[in-house]
């Protein structure tokens, strides 16, 4: 049987999912569900689809791939076609941040111990969600595309979220603090370009002010390693 490919930030995602019952909200192409069950890393997928035109392509790729055994596709709004305690885990990905966390503030008691999530812009509001909503930062990526995509796993724990323990906050939020204390190239052209970025919009009561101190602060993280 072939395996389908996955792009760069699919396959870390993959990476980062082992569950019994996985979730996949937003699925389109059904690519990162397929390669979960070919795999072995998750046992049975739900799919979930908003649009029409991405559901039925869902239900073509699970039909091709002899899955509909092991994948159900669903219609419907983030995690409302799921019951609560349905799902192990769940991933997002290829969406906008403010996107997931307006999902993931409605998924309410639908919502899993584990989630995987990519988006396509800055993961800045997904930790500031997790910190918020009891779930810790246990697992990061950052990956080579387009821009560079962040990908996160957030699991459900008590207490505070150790990862941030001894970095400057506002730098582990924007930048993620296992990605700076792991301090690959990829992160530091990031915050260099930040920076270069940010010093002309900056000023005193700025967003660019604080973005622009906060790279500063993810900079001397990353110089001190
Ligand atoms: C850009 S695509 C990403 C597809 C795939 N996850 C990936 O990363 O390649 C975003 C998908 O999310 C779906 N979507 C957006 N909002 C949704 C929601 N609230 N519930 C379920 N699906 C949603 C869209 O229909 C679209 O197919």
């Amino acid at each position: 049987m072939p395996t389908s490919t996955l792009d760069a930030r699919l396959e870390a995602a993959l990476h980062l999912i082992r569950s019994e019952v996985h979730a996949d909200i937003g699925s389109d192409h059904a690519h990162l569900p397929i390669r979960l069950i070919r795999e072995g890393r998750v046992g049975r997928c739900v799919v979930v689809e908003l649009n029409p035109g991405p559901l039925a392509l869902a239900q073509r790729k699970v039909a091709r791939a002899r899955l509909e055994d092991r994948i159900e596709v669903r219609a419907g709004n983030g995690f409302a076609p799921l019951r609560p305690g349905e799902v192990d885990s769940a991933s997002m990905t290829g969406m906008g941040a403010g996107t997931m966390v307006g999902i993931l503030d409605r998924a309410g008691e639908r919502r899993p111990p584990t989630l995987v999530l990519q988006p396509n812009d800055s993961p800045r509001p997904l930790r500031v969600w997790a910190r918020e909503h009891g779930y810790h930062l246990t697992a990061e990526r950052l990956i080579a595309g387009y821009w560079p995509y962040p990908v996160l796993r957030l699991d459900r724990a008590g207490g505070t979220d150790p990862a941030y323990a001894s970095l400057p906050l506002n730098a582990a939020l924007r930048y993620g603090p296992h990605l700076l204390r792991e301090g690959s190239g990829l992160l530091r052209e990031q915050v260099e370009a930040d920076i270069a970025r940010l010093v002309p919009l900056a000023a005193p009561g700025r967003t660019a002010q604080m973005e622009l101190e906060a790279a500063r602060d993810a900079l001397t993280v990353l110089e001190g390693q």
